[in-house]
């Protein structure tokens, strides 16, 4: 097990009455990336704020290698920050805008060009250092607030959707430049979004937030394959919700009924009992769309309702009973015609690609 750079111990915060945080506990090891995800409100700006020293905890314990940091002042913890909106000095130019940090620091001046030149070198931006952060794109101030965030070597970087000011492709771009940089300096980070595919895409844990709780935390495909929650289940990628009751449970697997006509059928589980309320999820990935009769279980005569094609899959909005909408998904290869809405299919699922919350 790698050493702990930064443990939350039953973190809370509150402002007045609104608990922002509630009870929290997390740690990030050296070297890795672990993003706070969650919808808007939750308490992942809270949590950064705490641990770079801008508010103070109503209750609990943040330690940075080992010891303590709540009395300490900001500038003592030894952490870099990104924001979204860049904040970057607009009347200085690139180079004074990385330097800056080293400048309050007190390095000599042959150090301050070595280290700026480096970090700027590290976010290939070396070329632009004489321009003003008006002179440049969205992506490039980004990259500048990186640079200078990493120019003391901070032993922790936190990052609060800092792609979020960037339109799509540009964003994606970053998302692969930004995790070889970490990868490469080894840099220890704690990122913030409310973007689940970037979570996904950048993340070696992700920890969902909602309400100030602290929900679930694991590796995206564990998260993925094995939400603790619905919740989870439909904020970490998308997913089919529905409701039934346990009609029958034998021989290791159980029926759930979702509507009169439609059951399905699941592995056993501790949430199954005959007569009881269950929640059911599945990826729209996960259900099979077919023109005829499939042989395997959970064969439901449907009828395509919409069609999005996306390029490179394509989605279908497929009715199985009366209020009942199934979303699926299919990659595109080029070569399969596509359903139609209105056309009469079927949909199959493999039993162990549902998932049962009580
Ligand atoms: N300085 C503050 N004063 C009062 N309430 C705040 C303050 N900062 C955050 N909150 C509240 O705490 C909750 C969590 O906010 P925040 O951490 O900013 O969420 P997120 O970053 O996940 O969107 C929200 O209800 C927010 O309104
Ligand atoms: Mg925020």
């Amino acid at each position: 097990m790698s050493r702990s750079v930064v443990t939350l111990v039953g973190v809370s915060k509150a402002y007045g009455r609104t608990v922002a945080l509630n009870n929290v506990s997390l740690d990030v090891a050296e070297g890795e990336f672990v993003t706070l995800l969650g919808p808007s409100g939750s308490g992942k700006t809270t949590t950064l704020m705490l641990i770079a020293g801008f508010e103070r905890p109503t209750s609990g314990e943040i330690l940075i290698r080992g010891e303590s940091v709540v009395a300490q002042p900001p500038e003592k913890r030894d952490i870099g920050m990104v924001f979204q909106s860049y904040a970057l000095f607009p009347h200085m130019t690139v180079f004074d805008n990385v330097a800056f940090p080293l400048r309050t620091r007190r390095l000599a001046g042959s150090e301050v060009t070595r280290r700026a030149g480096q970090s700027l070198e590290a976010v290939r931006m070396s070329g632009l250092d004489g321009r003003y952060p008006r002179q440049l794109s969205g992506g490039q101030q980004q990259r500048i607030a990186l640079a200078r965030a990493l120019v003391y070597r901070p032993s922790l970087l936190l990052m609060d959707e800092p792609l979020g000011a960037l339109d799509k492709k540009l964003r994606e771009e970053m998302q692969g430049e930004l995790k070889s940089l970490q990868r490469e300096l080894g840099i220890t980070t704690l990122y913030v979004t409310h973007d689940q595919q970037e979570a996904l895409a950048l993340s070696d844990r992700i920890a969902i937030v909602n309400g100030g709780d602290l929900v679930q935390v694991g590796a995206p495909l564990e998260l993925y394959e094995r939400p603790a929650t619905d919740f989870v289940a439909g904020f970490l990628g998308d997913v089919n919700l529905v409701d039934g009751v346990v009609v029958e449970i034998a021989g290791g697997s159980g029926r759930i009924r979702i509507t009169e006509g439609l059951d399905v059928s699941t592995p056993e589980g501790p949430a199954l009992a005959v007569g009881k309320r269950v929640r059911l999820t599945i990826r729209p990935e996960r259900l099979e769309i077919t023109a005829t009769e499939p042989a395997g279980p959970n064969g439901w005569r449907g009828r395509v309702r919409e069609v999005a094609f996306y390029g490179e899959l394509v989605r279908y909005g497929v009715d199985v009973a009366p209020g009942v909408v199934l979303k699926v998904s299919r990659p595109f290869r080029g070569q399969e015609t596509l359903f139609v809405a209105g056309q009469e299919i079927w949909l199959a699922s493999r039993p162990h690609d549902w998932r049962l919350f009580a």
